[in-house]
C-alpha cells in the first residue's frame, strides 16, 4: 500500500469501518493526495467493488486527478476523493442510507477540514444533505444547486479553445479567434447531467449534434429537438470534428483508439484514456486531446467557490463565469506548448499541474495533510 502511494504522491489515505444497526458492515476511504493548494475537495463515490484493491486505486487516482485538476483551474483548493464500499447488491436506501451518510459526515468531520466533500457516482444531493448535518465541510447539498451546469460551461469552452487551435494549426486563420460551433459535427457520449446540456448549447450555436444514451426517454426528448441518435456501440467511431464524451471513464483503449473518427477529443467524462500512453497515439493520429481534468473543471470551480462563502451573490456569479472562461486559456497554452515541444498534450498538461504544485509547497512547513494511516 505504501509503495502505491508513493508511486501516485499520496499524502494521506484514510480508513473507516462501521457496523449498522441492521449488522451491515460499510466501509470507506477518504484518499488526500495534496493539499498544498488548500483543503482537498472532492466527491464521495458510493459502489460495489469487486475487490478492496480496487476501491483503494480508484480513490487514490480520482485524488491525484483533483489535485491537477484545482491547480489548472487556478482553484485554492487541493485534492481529495471519497470512496464507500457498498456490499454487492446491496439496497441502500431509507434509514440504512441515512445511517450511511450519517456515519460518512462523521468520517469527514473527524478530518478537521483536511477533506471537503461533494457528490459523485453513487451519490445523490439528499445524501449531501445528511452529510451536511454531520459536518460543514461539504460543498454540495440542495440549498447550493447543481454543478453540472458550470461543468457544461467549461467544456463548452474547453470545445471553443480546441476548434480553435486546430483552425490555426490547419491555417484557417491566422491567430487563435473564435471559431464557431456553427457547421461542425459533434458526437455526444452520455446525456446526463452534463451531456445533456452541452448537446443542447451546440445544438442553439448550429452545431450538428450526434449522441448516444442507453436511457430511450432521453434518447426520444433528444431526436425531439433535432439531435441524432445512435447505437451506444456506435458513438466512438462517428465522424465528426468533436468527440464529446460524457458518460464513463476509461473510454478510450488501445483496441478503439484507432476507430476514432473525429479531430477532437473534448469531454466532461473523468479519466477518459485508460493509460497515459493513449495520449501518444491521439497525438499520432493527428486527434486534438482536451484532457478531462482541465475541462471538466466547471463544477470543481463552482463547488470550491460555494464553499468558501467569501463573496455576496453577484460577485460569486462573476468570479465563477471568469474562472471557467479561464479554461479557455489554459488550454490554449497547453496545446501550444505542446506542439511547439513536440510533446502529447498529457504529458504537458500533468507537468504543467506539477509544477504548479511544488511552487506552493513550502518544504519547512509539514503539510496538515501528512497523516499516513494504515491501510
Ligand atoms: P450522469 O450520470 O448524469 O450522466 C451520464 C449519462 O451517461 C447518463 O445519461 C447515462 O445513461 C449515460 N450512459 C451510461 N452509459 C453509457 C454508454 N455506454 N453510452 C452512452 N451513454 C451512457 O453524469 P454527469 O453528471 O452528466 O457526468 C458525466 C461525466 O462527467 C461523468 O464521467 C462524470 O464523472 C464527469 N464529471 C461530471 C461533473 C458534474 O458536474 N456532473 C464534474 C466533472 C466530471
Amino acid at each position: 500500500m505504501f509503495k502505491r502511494m508513493q508511486s501516485m504522491q499520496m499524502q494521506a489515505v484514510h480508513c473507516f469501518r462501521t457496523v449498522s444497526p441492521n449488522q451491515r458492515e460499510y466501509r470507506a476511504i477518504i484518499a488526500l493526495h495534496n493539499t498544498h493548494l488548500g483543503p482537498a475537495l472532492g466527491g464521495c463515490r458510493c459502489r460495489h467493488y469487486q475487490h478492496e484493491q480496487l476501491a483503494f486505486d480508484d480513490a487514490m487516482r480520482l485524488a491525484q486527478g483533483m489535485s491537477y485538476k484545482a491547480a489548472l483551474a487556478n482553484v485554492e483548493q487541493g485534492g481529495g476523493k471519497a470512496v464507500i464500499l457498498l456490499p454487492s447488491n446491496a439496497d441502500v436506501s431509507g434509514a440504512e442510507r441515512e445511517f450511511l451518510f450519517t456515519w460518512f459526515g462523521q468520517c469527514v468531520e473527524s478530518l478537521a477540514g483536511q477533506y471537503i466533500t461533494a457528490m459523485d457516482v453513487g451519490t445523490q444531493v439528499t445524501d449531501m444533505d445528511v452529510v451536511a448535518r454531520e459536518t460543514h465541510h461539504v460543498a454540495s447539498a440542495s440549498n447550493i444547486g447543481d454543478p453540472a451546469e458550470s461543468t457544461a460551461l467549461g467544456v463548452m469552452e474547453g470545445i471553443r479553445a480546441a476548434l480553435d487551435f486546430n483552425s490555426v494549426i490547419n491555417n484557417y486563420s491566422v491567430n487563435v479567434t473564435s471559431t464557431g460551433i456553427s457547421g461542425k459535427t459533434f458526437a455526444v457520449q452520455g446525456l446526463g447531467h452534463v451531456g445533456w446540456r452541452v448537446a443542447e448549447q451546440l445544438l442553439q450555436q448550429g452545431g450538428k449534434v450526434i449522441a448516444a444514451d442507453p436511457d430511450e426517454g432521453k434518447c426520444k426528448h433528444a431526436q425531439d429537438l433535432g439531435i441524432e441518435i445512435v447505437d451506444i456501440n456506435n458513438i466512438l467511431a462517428q465522424e465528426c470534428d468533436v468527440l464529446v464524451p460524457c458518460a464513463l471513464g476509461g473510454i478510450i483503449n488501445d483496441d478503439n483508439v484507432i476507430d476514432l473518427n473525429c479531430k477532437i477529443l473534448a469531454g466532461s467524462a473523468n479519466n477518459q484514456l485508460t493509460h497515459d500512453g493513449i495520449a501518444e497515439k491521439l497525438k499520432a493520429n493527428n486527434i486534438l486531446y482536451a484532457p478531462d481534468f482541465i475541462i471538466n473543471a466547471g463544477g470543481l470551480i463552482f463547488a470550491a467557490m460555494q464553499y468558501a462563502n467569501a463573496l455576496d451573490k453577484a460577485m460569486l456569479e462573476t468570479t465563477i463565469k471568469q474562472k471557467i472562461e479561464g479554461i479557455y486559456d489554459t488550454l490554449i497554452e497547453i496545446f501550444k506548448h505542446a506542439q511547439s515541444q513536440n510533446k502529447n498534450i498529457n504529458e504537458v498538461a500533468i507537468a504543467l499541474a506539477i509544477s504548479r504544485l511544488e511552487e506552493k509547497h513550502d518544504i519547512n512547513r509539514p503539510n496538515k495533510g501528512a497523516v499516513y494511516d494504515a491501510a
